[in-house]
């Protein structure tokens, strides 16, 4: 998968203060020296992301999270315990020497233990000393579609990254879900790969629904993941007829879960599994493949509602934000 020798140019990378990308389970990361403010103020200028929006500190299995942390309540190290490592970020209060430019200034930092076996390689060769963590958001530029391959972050990103490893497709494909465990009650964030409700049966409470959402919580702005075409969820039962129409004068792409009728057997259609842990994992690729299309309009098949998509539900309806916005 990843030679010594790659492991070893991305760690003098990181020790030099350079940007490196990486795999995880849920998407590729940018990932900085989160101990560095120049090393992390290069992933914010090569993604075109705004200075005061967090990001989250990846750690190696059994890092103590009190070298990040001021505070690690019970509930902290139950989740910890049960999901990591794994697809799940938890929000902390911040121990007072993270830097301001990977909380966004805010008094809370995100931890996360990926679970990717380069990933966690690249994090235990890099943890020397103490504290040590690799700050990285999603390596793509802000407000676009997250990179599940190693070739989607160079396509992206480029001469600002000094190294990518290539750890193969990401296993999940969606990023991971976020609690908040710095309020008096546990709060979802971000939905993901773990639910709501594997969350509340480890904690033996249920969660707060996700907040309105943060202005400095750039992956809960309303549109975010998006492709540049324009993309526009339509219910099954108005799929056919609603692609009929608009490929009357227009290019239209279409996400289904199921085949293209014959009647619409020119219109660029692509079916995505139906099952959710395998649809999501396909989300991101297939979006990009319609987006390279350059039609004018993408439809997307609407998915159950059913907790099991409340993640796939979460990315797709950000990434039709725009177009829903306009025609309002
Ligand atoms: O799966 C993932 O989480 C991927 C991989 C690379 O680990 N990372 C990722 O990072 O999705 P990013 O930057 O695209 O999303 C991080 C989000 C922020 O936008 C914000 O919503 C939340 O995590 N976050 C991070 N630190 C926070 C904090 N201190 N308080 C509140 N939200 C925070
Ligand atoms: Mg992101």
């Amino acid at each position: 998968m990843v030679s010594a020798a790659e492991l070893e140019a991305a760690l003098t990378a990181l020790r030099n203060g350079q940007l490196v990308g990486f795999p995880t389970e849920t998407v590729y990361g940018l990932g900085a020296d989160a101990t560095n403010e120049q090393a992390v103020r290069k992933i914010f200028a090569a993604k075109g992301r705004p200075a005061d929006h967090p990001v989250i500190v990846h750690l190696p299995l059994g890092a103590p999270l009190e070298a990040w942390a001021s505070q690690v309540p019970e509930a902290a190290r139950l989740l910890a315990a049960h999901f990591w490592p794994g697809p799940l970020t938890m929000i902390l209060p911040r121990a007072r020497h993270v830097l301001d430019v990977v909380t966004g200034g805010q008094a809370s930092v995100g931890l996360r233990v990926p679970d990717h076996p380069v990933a966690q390689a690249l994090l235990q060769a890099f943890a020397q000393h103490q504290p040590s963590g690799l700050a990285a958001p999603s390596a793509n530029r802000f407000g676009r579609i997250s990179p599940t391959q190693a070739e989607h972050v160079r396509a992206e990103l480029g001469a600002a990254v000094a190294v990518v490893l290539d750890g193969g497709p990401a296993r999940v494909g969606l990023e991971s879900t976020i609690v908040d465990l710095t309020g008096s009650r546990p709060t979802l964030l971000r939905p993901g790969h773990i639910t709501a409700a594997q969350l509340a049966d480890v904690l033996g409470q249920p969660l707060d629904a996700p907040q309105r959402s943060s202005p400095r919580a750039s992956g809960t702005l309303p549109s975010h993941y998006a492709p540049a075409t324009p993309a526009q969820l339509v219910p099954t039962a108005e799929l056919a007829a609603t692609v009929a129409e608009l490929s009357q004068g227009q290019r239209i792409a279409v996400l289904a879960r199921q085949a293209a009728p014959r009647s619409l057997a020119a219109v660029d259609w692509i079916v995505a599994p139906d099952d959710a842990a395998a649809y999501a994992h396909e989300l991101y690729a297939l979006l990009r493949q319609l987006d390279a299309l350059g039609c004018d309009r993408i439809v997307v098949e609407a998915v159950p509602d059913d907790p099991a998509w409340q993640a796939v539900q979460d990315r797709l309806s950000r990434a039709a934000y725009r177009t829903a916005a306009a025609h309002e």
